[in-house]
Formats: structure tokens, sequence, C-alpha cells
């Protein structure tokens, strides 16, 4: 464990999956179905939860970085009035989140659910967002699936170059990733690298990956009903081979 949090500077996280943009209108379309509250659990920089607002959506973030809060709030400062109103924020981990009133529509987007350690965790996270939601309530997720040829990288090889400009400094970032594939723990390790002058910062992230077998059957378990599933955010089938899982869970009745 290199101990690099991901979640550590928003202001790079925000660099890095600036051009990540497939997902918004699905998330916004998704959210604008609710005929109650939403709430989206990890919801980070506000990638997909000012979108929302934007829509004229009242959304609940739920996040327990501190340094993604920031950069949240920085950018809606940055809103109009009537948008940074529609975003309420809990500062907090999404396991002890109790929300106000139960909601309609939990988002849990942009492959947060690799954050759960196993499939145990997994369940029981799953099995909370239950007591979040109405019993209407559905739950839209994403995930990635199992990528062969990725885990199959050269651990010490630089990949995706990329340069960035830092909004803050102004300076040139020289981008790279690098990443390797932990068999027993079934963990995607990925290492982003940023180095500008001398200087160089890492961030590390570890995602749990599950076969789509295990996901689904993991979703069941919790108590849910697949009631959407599809390989991109257009809803293109779930094949074999298919690397993105998209999903709509509504309760399964007792
Ligand atoms: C992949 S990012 C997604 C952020 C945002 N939803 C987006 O689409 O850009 C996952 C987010 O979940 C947050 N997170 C991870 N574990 C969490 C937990 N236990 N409770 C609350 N937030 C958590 C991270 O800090 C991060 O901001």
């Amino acid at each position: 464990m290199i101990g690099d949090d991901p979640y550590a500077d928003g202001v790079l996280y925000d660099l890095e999956y600036a051009d990540v943009t497939e997902d918004v209108a699905f998330y916004v379309q998704r959210a604008g179905e609710a005929e109650g509250p939403v709430v989206e659990l990890g919801c980070g920089t506000g990638r997909l939860t000012i979108p929302v607002a934007r829509a004229g959506i009242r959304i609940t973030g739920v996040e327990a970085s501190p340094a993604m809060l920031a950069r949240l709030r920085a950018k809606l400062e940055r809103e109009e009035p009537a948008v940074r109103d529609r975003v309420a924020v809990h500062a907090g981990s999404w396991e002890t989140f109790r929300p106000a009133a139960p909601a309609d529509v939990v988002l849990w987007p942009f492959n947060a659910l690799h954050h759960s350690r196993d499939e145990a965790a997994l369940r029981d996270m799953l099995s909370r967002v239950r007591s979040y939601l109405r019993p209407s309530g559905r739950v839209v997720l994403d995930a990635y699936l199992p990528d062969p040829e990725l885990y199959g990288r050269d651990p010490d090889r630089r990949y995706e170059p990329r340069t960035f400009v830092d909004p803050l400094t102004g300076d040139l970032l020289e981008s790279w990733e690098q990443g390797w594939w932990d068999e027993d723990a079934h963990v995607h390790h990925v290492l982003y690298v940023y180095r500008s002058g001398g200087a160089e910062r890492r961030t590390h992230l570890q995602l749990r990956m599950f076969e789509i077998d295990v996901l689904r059957s993991v979703i069941e378990d919790a108590g849910w009903r697949i009631v959407m599933e599809a390989s991109d955010f257009g809803g293109a089938p779930v094949g074999p081979g298919a690397l993105k899982w998209v999903g709509m869970l509504v309760p399964r009745p007792p």
C-alpha cells in the first residue's frame, strides 16, 4: 500500500477527469426522473452534482474527502445562487449517512463501488443503501468490468502520457499512468504520476474488481433486482468482453 490518497487533491482530480463526460447526461436524466429526493454517494468535486443542480434538480452529495469537498464548495461559489442552493452536502462516509428524508433515487456513480474491499463489503453497502430509499426508490450505479489486457501491462512502463496546465500555478504538469494487477486480492492498482520541474506528485487508486456474475449475485443477495443493465451510458447490451457495466436497481420484494 503506497498510501497516496487519490482524493487528496480536488484540483488534480478535476484535471485528470476533465474529459470524462460520457456519463453526465445519463445521470442528469436519471436524477430528473426522481419523484423525490436525490442523493449522490461519493459526490467528489461535483463533476455530476453540479450538472444535476444546473438542470434544476435538488441533490444531496455525500462525500468523505475534505479535499474533494473543498473543491466542490469552491466550484459552487462560482455557480448561480439558484444552482448552489440546490446542492446539499453531507460531509462524511456513505456508510454512516442518514438521509433527512428517504431518497427516491440514489446515484453511486463513476466506479465508486470498486472502493468496496471485497464481496461482503459491497453486499453490506448495497444492503445499507436500501435504508436510504423509499420503497419505490432506485439506485443507479456503474462499474468497470475486469480487463485482462489492462492487467497484463508492464508495471514499470509509463502509459497514457499527457500534459496538463496546473490551473492554480500555470505550471506544465507531465503526467502518466502505471498499473499492476493483484490477482489474490482482485485489485487493480493505478498510479497517476504528475511531474512539474523537479517535483513529483502521485496518487494511487485501488480498484477492487468484480466479475459480472459476481456483481449480479452480490446485488441480488443484497436485496435488489436489476431492472436495467448496459455496457455503456447509451444502453448498449452487456455482451462477452464488455468492460463497463451500468445498472439500475430496485428493491426486491421480500
Ligand atoms: C470515483 S470518485 C467519484 C466522484 C464523483 N461522483 C464523480 O463522478 O466525479 C469516488 C468518490 O467517492 C468518495 N468516497 C470514497 N469512499 C467514500 C466513503 N466511504 N464515503 C463517502 N465518500 C467516499 C471519494 O472521496 C471520491 O470523491
